[in-house]
């Protein structure tokens, strides 16, 4: 690709977030959430995420760094448009939440780039919260998540599958995964002949455990729609993001993947997912603005990512190491995730964890 990667593009991002106190850990049972007025003049309108203003007037990047940096701090520019941005969706990543929230990341198609968005959604997301996250690999076949982002696949969710009973605190489901800065990572099973088995039931059972334990799990689902672990990804799922890449073949299968959504009941889902143009393979015959304003027309957001270096090389993936228009996407993209956590409280799975049993709430 030639010329500078193009800026993210989106919707425009939804009015700021509603005064509520912030999550304790770990997640327990949803809150019932108090109307807004409810809220005004008691003492939980006044939480951290809505009195402190963090935006930050110091410098945290190029010219502007470099001459407060270079004066000893005397000389402050003050902060670019950039940078405010920035700020601004750091702000809405970090927003609280109301309980524990699954996200799924999903596409029809193999290799666009749905298991690098896993990755650096549940990075951006860890580094901005101050609560739990999770990356969990739900690929039926060997999955490359936990590759990419530790290179440890030693523990895998079979594993924890097999110890499930005996899990009573964070630190026994800490024994199966690996961390990439503060993202927890749950790897999948790496041994095909014995990751057939992981269906919808123990992927059930897997986030029970999960949501006790952690704010928000980003799964990285395996390609196709039509597996029995993508059956209980989608009915678990809070929030979805949808996968395609800005060529052809890969904008046609993530319309498609909408298409077979709307038709299994998730319509709901559908307007309110995030679809992710990633610029992978990016060709000037394209036309972006085409594909953009298809997925906008039926979801709530759209984001082009553009090609990165770091990422083509299909190694373990660092945040630092991303170009800043690609940091930038990712950040857009989790702000537009995180913008849903304001909606109404969600109830955790109640998965019968021992028997495998979808229980009432599930
Ligand atoms: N924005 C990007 N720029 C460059 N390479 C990318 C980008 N996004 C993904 N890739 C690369 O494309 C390949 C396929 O991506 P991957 O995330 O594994 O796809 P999937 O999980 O959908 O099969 C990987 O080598 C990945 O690093
Ligand atoms: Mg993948």
């Amino acid at each position: 690709m030639s010329g500078p990667p193009p800026p993210p593009r989106t919707a425009p991002p939804p009015a700021p977030p509603r005064a509520q106190p912030p999550d304790l850990l770990p997640p327990g049972p949803a809150p019932v959430r108090p109307t807004v007025d409810a809220h005004i003049g008691d003492a939980s309108a006044l939480s951290e995420y809505t009195i402190v203003r963090r935006r930050s007037d110091r410098p945290g990047s190029g010219w502007r760094r470099a001459v407060h940096l270079v004066s000893g701090g005397l000389v402050n520019p003050g902060i670019g448009s950039a940078e405010e941005r920035r700020q601004e969706l750091a702000l809405r990543v970090r927003r609280p939440l109301p309980g524990p929230r699954q996200i799924a990341v999903v596409s029809m198609k193999g290799g666009v780039g749905k298991t690098t968005v896993t990755a650096l959604l549940g990075l951006v997301l860890a580094e901005h919260r101050g609560d739990r996250i999770i990356a969990l690999d739900a690929n039926p076949d060997a999955g490359t998540l936990a590759e990419r982002l530790t290179g440890k696949t030693d523990s895998t969710v079979r594993d924890l599958l097999d110890g499930i009973g005996d899990l009573r605190s964070l630190s026994d489901v800490a024994r199966f995964t690996t961390l990439a800065g503060r993202l927890q990572v749950l790897a999948s099973e790496q041994d095909p002949a014995r990751s057939e088995a992981f269906d919808r039931a123990e992927y059930e059972r897997v986030c029970a455990v999960l949501a006790r334990f952690y704010n928000v799990v980003v799964t990285d689902s395996g390609t196709g729609m039509v597996h029995s672990a993508m059956d209980g990804t989608l009915a678990l799922a809070n929030g979805l993001v949808v996968v395609g890449s800005l060529t052809i073949d890969g904008a046609s299968r993530a319309a498609k993947t909408l298409d077979w959504l709307v038709a299994h009941g998730h319509g709901r889902m559908v307007e309110r997912a995030v679809v992710v143009l990633s610029g992978d393979r990016t060709s000037k015959e394209i036309d972006t603005d085409l594909l953009v304003g298809h997925f906008s027309a039926r979801c709530r957001a759209v984001v082009v990512v553009p090609h990165d270096p770091h990422l083509a090389t299909g190694g373990r993936i660092e945040l630092g190491a991303l170009r800043t228009a690609t940091s930038d996407a990712f950040l857009e993209i989790a702000a537009l995730v995180a913008d849903d956590f304001a909606d109404e409280p969600v109830v955790a799975p109640r998965v019968d964890v021992l028997a495998g049993r979808p229980g009432d709430g599930a």
